[in-house]
């Protein structure tokens, strides 16, 4: 049975966060994602190209027009804002020397704020950030080209903690 928009949108929501910024660990904000990266995620939950249960099964069933829906529906939500508290400047400047080395800031935009099939990574909850980047570490996590598996063979896990520590608080 065809479910309305607002209703299925909600439901996201419930756990992606209302105001597009996530409140629950590991369940990443979707406020300000490019509209395109938002249905490629979606199409490869339905397709169980991206296996994570809970996102499955939210998708199964639905035509690539309701993806759309919801995916250009989610994107107009407002970007998360950066992350507060305290900053270790060593932690950021480790960070920023890796993202220039390893051209980060080229693809996903010198904001961070993504484009295209390229996802928004400024803040962006640290604890998804650094999931994430260890699941394409690891190849748990399959994405829609090769590039991160590319970026991710030569920084370590330790890197990759800074990494997800600036990005949750560029501004
Ligand atoms: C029960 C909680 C839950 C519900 C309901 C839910 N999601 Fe998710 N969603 C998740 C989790 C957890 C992940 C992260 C998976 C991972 O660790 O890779 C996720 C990931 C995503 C992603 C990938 C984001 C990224 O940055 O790669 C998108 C897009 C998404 N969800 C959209 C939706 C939409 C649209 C709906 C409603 C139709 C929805 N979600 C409903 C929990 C949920
Ligand atoms: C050649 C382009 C390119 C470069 C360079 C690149 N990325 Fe990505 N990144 C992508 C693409 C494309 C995706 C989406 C892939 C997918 O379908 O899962 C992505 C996804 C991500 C994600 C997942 C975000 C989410 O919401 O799930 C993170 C985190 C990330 N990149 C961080 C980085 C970091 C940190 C660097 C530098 C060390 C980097 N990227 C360099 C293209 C790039």
């Amino acid at each position: 049975m065809a479910q309305p928009l607002d209703a299925r949108v909600a439901a996201c929501l419930v756990c992606h966060g209302e105001n597009g910024q996530s409140a629950i660990a590991e369940v990443p904000s979707l406020g300000g994602q490019p509209a395109f990266y938002l249905l490629i995620q979606l199409f490869m939950f339905r397709e169980r190209m991206r296996v994570v249960e809970v996102m499955n099964a939210t998708t199964r069933g639905l035509s690539d027009n309701e993806l759309r829906s919801l995916a250009d529906t989610v994107a107009k939500l407002p970007p998360p804002p950066p992350a507060g508290g305290p900053t270790d400047p060593a932690r950021l400047e480790r960070a920023r020397a890796l993202i220039e080395q390893h051209r980060c800031n080229f693809c996903h935009k010198r904001d961070y704020s993504g484009e295209e099939s390229v996802p928004r990574l400024a803040g962006q909850r640290e604890d998804y950030l650094v999931k994430a980047l260890r699941q394409y570490k690891d190849n748990t996590r399959r994405a829609y080209d090769t590039s991160m598996a590319d970026v991710l063979y030569l920084i370590s896990d330790e890197q990759l903690l800074d990494l997800a520590y600036f990005l949750a608080r560029v501004r």
